[in-house]
């Protein structure tokens, strides 16, 4: 049997019959668009990080775009954040006619340096979006003074780190807005797209309600030029069920990391690292080797998917050439790029699946 690197359908065999009920409720009440079920989840789920308020959306991506529009963000402005991270980070930022410029990566935790921030910045510096990678914060504690030094805003892309903490603070939380995806595979996933804004202060959360809802506050009147992105009453119910049991996909990932950390403790493998002020949530559980290739080759005849987040950094696509970023501008995220895959990690995964991959893997690096 393939051991797969997600697991979002084993879980939905276990949470089907909450998941049918939320489904079911949400069908006798007729009410589909923008009712009770997405207040209730924007309400509950911002609670959970401790933000303010949180402001339901389409998807991950329009989370990140609509924050940066309703921080009027747009053309001629530069927004700084980190090549080694999913497209959507950086397509958002160029669909608000902004400019990404990129720092490099720690190499330990693959996490923006933020000590590098002050050599990018420039008079067109708007906003950094902190990019919390695997379910690990970025180390906010350092990057907020440098920006309010410079008055440049931050956005926490949290698309990879619910219920991550850094000193004690949720992801979602730490900055003035946040953005996270609902996508399938995420430690809080749902059954199709979705996603959600945290904000700290009112006037803030407003401004992106008004923008996913063709710039309306109320119905028929436009106040500006808005957008159509809303989280719908099904997806937010099953993400309401869904919620009562994020702690415990928390736990279930760090026992499973906490695994892998003791048996591939002397395969070689370079292991996960997490920064001193930061809880874990092991969206994923990333080991680093230069034989990354054949490892991922050998596994797979074993029936084992690894995979690999992200083989190719931002800066090198040919959809980002126009950035004017050449191989060799970013070191230590090209270089992780070539060594770095990820391993099953999901709440379902089953414990002798886990033993299978872990024996299978030390067997195929003792013989590399
Ligand atoms: C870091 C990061 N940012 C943004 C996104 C975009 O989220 P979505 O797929 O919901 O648009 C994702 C997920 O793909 C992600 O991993």
């Amino acid at each position: 049997m393939t051991i797969h690197v997600w697991g979002y359908l084993d879980e939905l065999a276990i949470e089907r019959e909450e998941i049918d009920a939320a489904v079911a409720s949400v069908l006798e009440s007729g009410r589909l668009i923008l009712g009770p079920q997405v207040a209730a989840f924007e309400q509950r789920f911002a609670a959970y990080c401790g933000a303010g308020y949180g402001v339901g959306v389409n998807s991950g991506t329009d989370a990140i775009f609509l924050a940066l529009k309703a921080m009027d963000i747009g053309s001629g402005d530069e927004v700084i954040t980190v090549s080694n991270t999913a497209v959507p980070t950086v397509s958002a930022i160029v669909a608000t006619g902004a400019t990404p410029r990129f720092v490099d990566i720690d190499p330990r935790t693959y996490l923006m340096d933020v000590g590098q921030i002050e050599e990018v910045l420039s008079e067109r510096t708007k906003c950094v979006v902190a990019v919390h990678l695997f379910g690990q914060c970025v180390d906010m504690t350092q990057l907020q003074p440098i920006a309010d030094e410079h008055g440049v805003r931050v956005l926490e892309d949290c698309a990879q780190a619910h219920g991550a903490e850094h000193r004690g603070r949720k992801a979602g939380a730490m900055a003035e807005a946040g953005a996270f995806s609902f996508y399938p595979t995420k430690i809080l996933g749902g059954y199709g797209d979705g996603g959600l804004v945290t904000v700290r202060d009112a006037s803030f959360c407003e401004r992106v309600q008004r923008l996913r809802f063709y710039g309306m506050k109320g119905r028929y009147y436009a106040d500006e030029h808005g957008y159509n992105s809303r989280l719908d009453e099904l997806h937010a119910a099953i993400l309401l069920a869904k919620l009562e049991h994020l702690d415990a996909y928390i736990n279930r990932r760090r026992q499973l990391a906490a695994v892998y950390d003791r048996l591939l403790a002397d395969t070689g493998l370079v292991l996960p690292r997490t920064a001193p002020d930061n809880r874990h949530a092991y969206y994923l559980y990333v080991a680093r080797h230069p034989d990354r290739d054949r490892i991922l080759e050998a596994l797979r005849e074993h029936d084992i998917q690894l995979n690999i987040s992200y083989p190719w950094p931002i800066h090198t696509m040919a959809a980002y050439r126009d950035l004017g970023y050449r191989e060799g501008d970013l070191p230590h995220t090209e270089l992780a790029a070539r060594e770095i895959f990820s391993l099953p990690m999901f709440p379902s995964l089953k414990d002798e699946d886990q033993l299978r991959v872990c024996e299978t893997l030390s067997d195929v690096l003792s013989r590399l």
